[in-house]
């Protein structure tokens, strides 16, 4: 995939006017402050400080600090751990969460014992944040929390995957006869009857309409999205209780992406290119719009999953050239690590949507933390669509899926944070 450099300073807008310079270059180094967070702040000499989330509010000074309960909380995380910022720990005593054969959710594309992954030691490991520990996962604290309320991820394959780790963490509680999961088209639901409640996930990968929505044949080679249009998948998300956001890698189809201006059906299709950060952007403030028109802040909570990354090229980690994830059964132990595969500037654009917003949205930082793990990709155990060719098999890593991961694993801990953020923001 190509690469742009991140936003430099030198390449923003210069304007010509000394005030609005002046003016440019102060809402700069506030969202360098805000980027940088803790470390920025020391150079003013007194801490800033965010309540709950970076992105749940403005910020203030501590003083003026008002510590407003965010629903669904219990408790808090320590005063100033970032729990995204840590390393990752092997735990052969409380990992797995759960065992592959004991959760019938998990699709065959990501059931890697099944087929015939031959090591599990990427089921090994848990998350140590640097300033704090995790709270244990309780299941039945999240069940009984979920009593008669509906929760949905709402985005592409790799929210697909959270989902169903996440009902593989719970069903264990739920007898046999008392759930179920049903799809009807673009919407997956599991039901836990005594509950009645539901998780549930709805397939948007660019949440925007988009000629890949069809939920089974959405293989579409030109990517076009639909400005203005997140009511069309919208509509089906309302009275949502507790709402996970995803989108990034369809966005990845270039340098720029195809944005529809008019409708599907015209018969003149009105299509414009546009770089892809300024189309992420845009289905960015869509969905921070709809959050807004849709979701009460005072009952609900609204997460967004940064991206995923990938792990297709192994000489990002000084491997050999042409290879990838496949065969590789441990993690990058460079903290610094970050793949091409994954865009900084799509991050930045994150980062300058969120920082701009009162809508309360929970930002689950998973980029980072998930980059060291070339060892927990599906790789080459999994369910193939198609038969492999001779020329495939003789060489596994030209068809290894680095996009995806196997469960259990990884995504387990992305609910681990969820978790967290959820009842001790
Ligand atoms: C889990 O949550 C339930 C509340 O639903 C609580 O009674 C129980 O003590 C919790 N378990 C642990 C280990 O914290
Ligand atoms: C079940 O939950 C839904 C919300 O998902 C709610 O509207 C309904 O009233 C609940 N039914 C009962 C019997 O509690
Ligand atoms: C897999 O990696 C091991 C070393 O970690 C190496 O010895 C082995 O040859 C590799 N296998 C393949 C098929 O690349
Ligand atoms: C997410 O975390 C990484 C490092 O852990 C950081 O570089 C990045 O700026 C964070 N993103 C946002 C939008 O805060």
């Amino acid at each position: 995939m190509e690469m742009k450099p991140p936003l430099s300073p030198s390449s923003l807008p210069r304007k010509p006017r000394f005030s609005t310079f002046l003016l440019t270059l102060l809402a700069f180094v506030f969202f360098v402050a805000f980027l940088y967070g803790e470390d920025f702040m020391c150079l003013f000499g007194q801490q800033l400080q965010f309540y709950s989330s970076p992105y749940s509010t403005s910020f203030s000074t501590p003083q003026k600090i008002k510590r407003q309960k965010l629903p669904f909380a219990i408790g808090k995380t320590e005063e100033g751990c970032d729990i995204f910022s840590g390393k990752w720990v092997k735990d052969e005593l409380t990992r797995p969460l759960y065992e592959e054969s004991e959760c019938p959710y998990i699709q065959p594309q990501l059931t890697c014992q099944e087929h015939g992954r031959p090591d599990k030691d990427y089921q090994y490991w848990r998350w140590q944040p640097n300033g704090c520990d995790l709270p244990k996962f309780n299941a039945s604290l999240m069940l009984e929390t979920l009593r008669g309320k509906r929760m949905m991820f709402v985005g592409d394959s790799l929210n697909r995957g959270q989902f169903v780790s996440l009902v593989c963490l719970l069903h264990q509680l739920i007898p046999e006869d008392a759930k179920s999961m049903e799809t009807f088209d673009s919407l997956t639901v599991f039901t836990a009857k005594e509950y009645n409640a539901t998780i549930e996930f709805y397939w948007a990968p660019f949440l925007l309409e988009s000629n890949s929505d069809n939920a089974v044949i959405h293989r579409i080679s030109d990517r076009v999205a639909r400005k203005g249009s997140i009511n069309k998948h919208g509509k089906y998300w309302k009275g949502v209780d507790i709402m996970v956001f995803n989108t990034y890698l369809w966005w990845m189809t270039g340098l720029k992406m195809k944005i529809l201006l008019g409708s599907f059906d015209d018969e003149e299709k009105e299509i414009v290119e546009i770089s892809t950060e300024d189309a992420y952007r845009m289905a960015m403030k869509s969905m921070l719009r709809w959050v807004k028109l849709n979701m009460d802040p005072k009952k609900t909570r609204v997460f967004f999953t940064s991206m995923s990354p990938s792990h297709g090229k192994s000489i990002d980690w000084g491997g050999e050239p042409g290879g990838n994830c496949y065969n590789e059964t441990t993690l990058i132990d460079d903290p610094a690590y970050w793949g091409s595969d994954c865009r900084k500037s799509v991050m930045q654009v994150i980062g300058e949507v969120f920082s701009k917003t009162k809508v309360p949205i929970t930002f689950l930082n998973i980029t980072q933390l998930s980059s060291y793990r070339r060892d927990a990709h599906t790789s080459i155990y999994k369910k193939q669509w198609n038969p492999l060719t001779p020329e495939q098999l003789v060489n596994p890593a030209s068809y290894a899926d680095c996009v995806h991961w196997c469960l259990p694993g990884l995504q387990d801990i992305w609910n681990e944070l969820l978790f967290t953020k959820l009842f001790y923001p």
